[in-house]
């Protein structure tokens, strides 16, 4: 697209966790500006925050109860535009997470959706009066294409089930069925319907005006119900591009789909490559073999799905794959430090912008044992611990008492802290900065570049694939093994090598030799196989 999102690298900040400036141990919007050189320096020029708005906070603040106002435990919307002002001084970027699928049961909306008497938000959310609607869709036959995961009884005066989007405490948003096939489905060009876009669309505007750039948007498939092939909320999202192509052209739009042919066509910039569902993410990092482990794992899963996205968008490619996110555990624990600095040879040399979960860029551990916090359940809980800066008290995240942390720290003793990796040769940190300023520097290496594989066999090593951009290529060759390994393939006349970290790969009488634990990238010389 031309703009900053083509060489963009997301740091993904848990605003709740990062840094807490007034010692009530909760991490703050004034502690994020205070770390925006922090993370300058660590070479991402983008920020991807979880949402931070007014919730009882019953799923981390993704149950918004007031789109337009920064929850006071962050700060104020001064803050945030603070940010936004600091983080563009710094050539950065901020990306807010819009929630538009849901609400939290507490917002306004909902509350008058739930009066007996109509009023101009009954029909704001999904409401049926047909009992059997409910248990229909759980049963064997049921309606299952519906995309709607259950319903709530018994809330407020009105009588009725509300559809809900992911936890009890989510009644989803009405943006019409594409299918119409029960009278209280109400149709895509509904006024109902219409006035629910307009209204996240006010929002959208809201934050655009105030300095934003653009938005990370939660479960983006799932606002049109009954839509089996997944073309109502396609069309939905060409409505919202419209509108942001009139009003703000610039704003970026990145998707939680998971589906980059239904996504790119709705006109969002970049998907995200999701965790669950088809992917086989898991494989590389954190399965009980991962790919990217010395004892070695497959590949060859997660590249039949991958590679079918690519076609699938015309070769585009433009799925950003995570190290890792405020929903899953990390990949650090599964992998040591020297394994993870091979799977950021991977994370940052492909298609679609990297995006570094906080904390991630030392290795931080998932946490064992956390009982859920704001509905995290124990599982999220472990990725979402403080920041581990220092060595001060609470490893430099807040002040507070330690019992008054919003989780408490990682207990292990040894556990990676940025102060001691930044002053440390070798260390993660270092190699990933090293990896993000080689990306930054090698427009091939950036979003928009082809990439094919050249090497990638079931259950086999090395990984070997080419980057082609508008000035040129590159060639990664990746062996995370504990040994040293050899292929045969069709390879470009190889150039300098721009990259190597455990000793570089080499041709030796025609075959790619490449040392155990290693990550190499080549520049092609000119003219290709
Ligand atoms: C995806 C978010 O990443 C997750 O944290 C949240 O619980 C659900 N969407 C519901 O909003
Ligand atoms: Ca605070």
């Amino acid at each position: 697209m031309g703009s900053w999102l083509d060489n963009a690298i997301f740091y993904e900040v848990y605003p709740q966790s990062f840094k807490d400036t007034n010692a009530d141990g909760i991490g703050d919007l004034p502690g994020i500006i205070e770390k925006l050189d922090y993370i300058r320096e660590l070479g991402c020029n983008a920020l991807w925050l979880n949402p931070c708005f007014d919730s009882p906070l019953q799923d981390g603040g993704y149950d918004i109860s007031d789109y337009y106002t920064v929850h006071p435990r962050y700060g104020t919307n001064t803050d945030l535009r603070r940010l936004f002002r600091e983080a563009h001084r710094r050539d950065m970027h901020v990306i807010l997470d819009l929630v538009p699928g849901h609400t939290s049961d507490q917002h306004p909306w909902f509350r008058a959706s739930c009066r007996g008497e109509e009023n101009p938000y009954t029909k704001r959310y999904v409401w049926t009066q047909d009992k059997t609607q409910c248990f229909d869709l759980k049963r064997p036959g049921g309606d299952q294409s519906s995309n709607i995961r259950s319903f709530i009884l018994g809330v407020g005066e009105r009588d009725g089930l509300c559809a809900v989007n992911y936890y009890t405490c989510q009644p989803c948003l009405n943006y019409g069925f594409e299918v119409v096939s029960a009278p209280y489905q109400s149709a895509t060009d509904s006024p109902e319907a219409i006035a629910t876009r307009e209204a996240i669309q006010d929002v959208m505007r809201f934050w655009l005006r105030m300095g934003c750039d653009g938005f990370r948007v939660d479960m983006a498939g799932s606002l049109v119900k009954n839509d089996p092939d997944g073309m109502g909320n396609v069309k939905l999202w060409r409505k919202f591009r419209a509108f942001l192509d009139a009003e703000f052209p610039q704003a970026v739009m990145i998707s939680e789909w998971g589906r980059p042919d239904l996504s790119l066509l709705a006109g969002f910039h970049m998907d995200f490559l999701l965790h669950n569902g088809p992917s086989h993410y898991l494989d590389l990092f954190r399965v009980e073999r991962p790919y990217f482990s010395r004892s070695g794992g497959d590949f060859s899963e997660f590249l039949a799905v991958y590679r079918r996205n690519l076609e699938l968008t015309a070769g585009k490619g433009l799925i950003c794959i995570p190290t890792g996110d405020h929903d899953m555990v990390r990949m650090a624990g599964k992998l040591d430090q020297e394994e993870l600095k091979i799977a950021y040879a991977f994370l940052l040399t492909m298609p679609g912008a990297p995006f570094l979960y906080y904390g991630d860029e030392i290795g931080m551990r998932w946490v064992e044992g956390l009982t859920s916090k704001e509905g995290s359940r124990s599982l999220r809980a472990g990725s979402r611990t403080p920041m581990q800066w220092d060595d001060d008290v609470n490893d430099g995240f807040s002040d507070a008492r330690p019992d008054r942390l919003y989780l408490p720290l990682d207990p292990d003793p040894d556990r990676p802290r940025v102060r001691a990796q930044m002053e440390t040769e070798g260390s993660l940190w270092r190699e990933v900065r090293r990896l993000i300023r080689l990306r930054l520097n090698n427009e091939p290496l950036q979003s928009g570049a082809r990439v094919e594989f050249l090497f990638a066999e079931k259950n086999a090593y090395p990984l070997v694939y080419r980057r082609t951009g508008e000035t040129g290529s590159v060639l990664v060759v990746l062996n995370p093994l504990g040994q040293d390994v050899e292929c045969t393939c069709s390879l470009p006349e190889l150039g300098e090598v721009l990259y190597s970290n455990h000793g570089a790969a080499a041709v030796r009488d025609g075959r790619l030799s490449v040392p155990r634990a290693s990550a190499t990238i080549f520049r092609c010389a000119t003219g290709g196989i």
